[in-house]
């Protein structure tokens, strides 16, 4: 007897199948398999989609909008100004709280799996100790995986790189940086060549804000390159943020692109944020301040859609919804024909889950049984919609059912549903 049957739902290619699941893992996937279940839903009418993954996110920031203040000038340095005020005097437990709060909302948007960086920066490593105890309690639901990240700068800040030793020694998973903050070209590339080599060495993903800026000549992509090819970290490397790249040399560009593709380095571009926070300093024409997305897939670079804020010194809006997330990266990018914008689906979905090299994700017999079914008819309605989430399924579990789509309910918090924050200055 299966678990759970998920009865005639459209899956993202348009086939109608139903979904057997046992122990966790898909058994079957196809027609009018009619087994016995301990639970049958029938989602007739509904899409059917492996569950969305972000691969760029700052849970210890996250829903701290308004503490101690708001970023009056809306720029990034503003925002790392005022999140060094709230670091030095937030606790464990409000990091915590915070951050499974955020983590329900996630799940009512069939977002199961995120990076998020974690700044390393804070002699207490408040931040760190508190996302690893929530990636413990989450795992059985949530997929959480933690990048060491030196926001205030590996060299510019005094004993960052320590700091990030320690925090990947207590297991953070994956190495971050931030070059461009660093004092100079010379310290942010040297920054790319240690962090790289601490990756190779412990055998570790790497993830670096790389050129966040609207500077032409913020070229620390090029050494991150390099350095994936130097070390053999091939597949095992990302570049989040690339704005700077928005305004670079076309000609440096086309160099730079195909080496890219080689290294087998992907590309996370955040669209919220870019488009909110680039260009601050341009007065008209201004610019979007968005990575070469459409430009870098044609050359068969993997790229990924991040979320990166929601509610915190940098973004005063967001809902944990990957499918907001993908629909402004798609107007940016001016990434709107039919192929287009279901490759935009694709890049909050499968190749989200390969940027995080995720184990078992997608709808086939083996992978784990995590899918979200969407009041949509097919991945591009669901962009159009940004639609309702029906019924959210992680690990073999429902996790989540709409109340408006189902009169029994096992109800997670809803973005904007929850008051018990609402006191604290939102
Ligand atoms: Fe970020």
């Amino acid at each position: 007897m299966h678990d759970l049957l998920i009865a005639g739902g459209t899956l993202p290619n348009g086939e109608i199948a139903d979904i057997a699941v046992k122990d966790g893992r898909i058994a079957a996937v196809e027609k009018g398999i009619g087994a016995d279940a301990k639970e049958t839903v029938d989602l007739s009418g509904f899409l059917l989609s492996p569950p969305f993954v972000d691969p760029h996110f700052h849970m210890d920031a996250t829903l701290s909008y308004g503490l101690p203040r708001i970023n009056k000038s809306g720029t990034l340095l503003e925002g790392i100004a005022l999140w060094g005020e709230l670091k030095k005097v937030m606790t464990f437990d409000e990091v915590v709280e915070r951050a499974i709060e955020y983590c329900d909302w996630a799940v009512s948007m069939g977002l199961l799996a995120i990076r998020s960086h974690v700044d390393v920066c804070d002699e207490r490593l408040i931040a760190v100790e508190a996302l690893l105890e929530v990636r413990k309690r989450v795992s059985s639901y949530l997929d959480l995986q933690l990048v060491a990240f030196p926001q205030d700068g590996l060299y510019r800040s005094p004993g960052a790189r320590d700091l990030l030793l320690r925090a990947l020694d207590r297991g953070v998973d994956v190495v971050g940086g931030i070059p461009h903050f660093e004092r100079t070209m010379d310290d942010g590339r040297r920054s790319v060549t240690d962090l790289c080599e601490i990756a190779a060495e412990r055998g570790l993903l790497v993830d670096l804000h790389c050129d966040e800026t609207d500077d032409p000549m913020s070229r620390h992509i090029e050494q991150l390159v390099f350095e994936t090819n130097r070390l053999g970290l091939n597949g095992r490397v990302a570049g989040s943020h690339l704005t700077s790249m928005h305004s670079m040399d076309n000609y440096y560009v086309s160099k730079l692109l195909p080496l890219m593709a080689e290294a087998e380095v992907s590309a996370i571009a955040n669209p919220l944020i870019n488009i909110a926070i680039q260009g601050r300093h341009d007065t008209y024409p201004k610019r979007r301040g968005l990575t070469r997305v459409p430009e870098m897939i044609g050359y068969g670079i993997r790229v990924g859609w991040g979320q990166d804020c929601c509610l915190d010194p940098w973004y005063s809006l967001g809902t944990a919804d990957m499918l907001d997330v993908a629909f402004m990266g798609l107007h940016v990018a001016q990434m709107t024909s039919s192929a287009d914008m279901r490759k935009c689906f694709d890049m909050v979905t499968s190749e989200n889950a390969a940027i995080l090299r995720l184990d078992g994700y997608g709808l086939e017999p083996g992978c784990q049984a995590s899918f979200v079914a969407l009041d949509a008819n097919d991945p591009v309605d669901a962009l159009r919609l940004r639609a309702e989430r029906v019924l959210v399924v992680s690990k073999g579990k429902i996790v989540y059912r709409n109340p408006r789509k189902s009169p029994e309910l096992a109800l997670p918090n809803r973005p904007g549903t929850v008051s018990r924050r609402s006191g604290r200055g939102r």
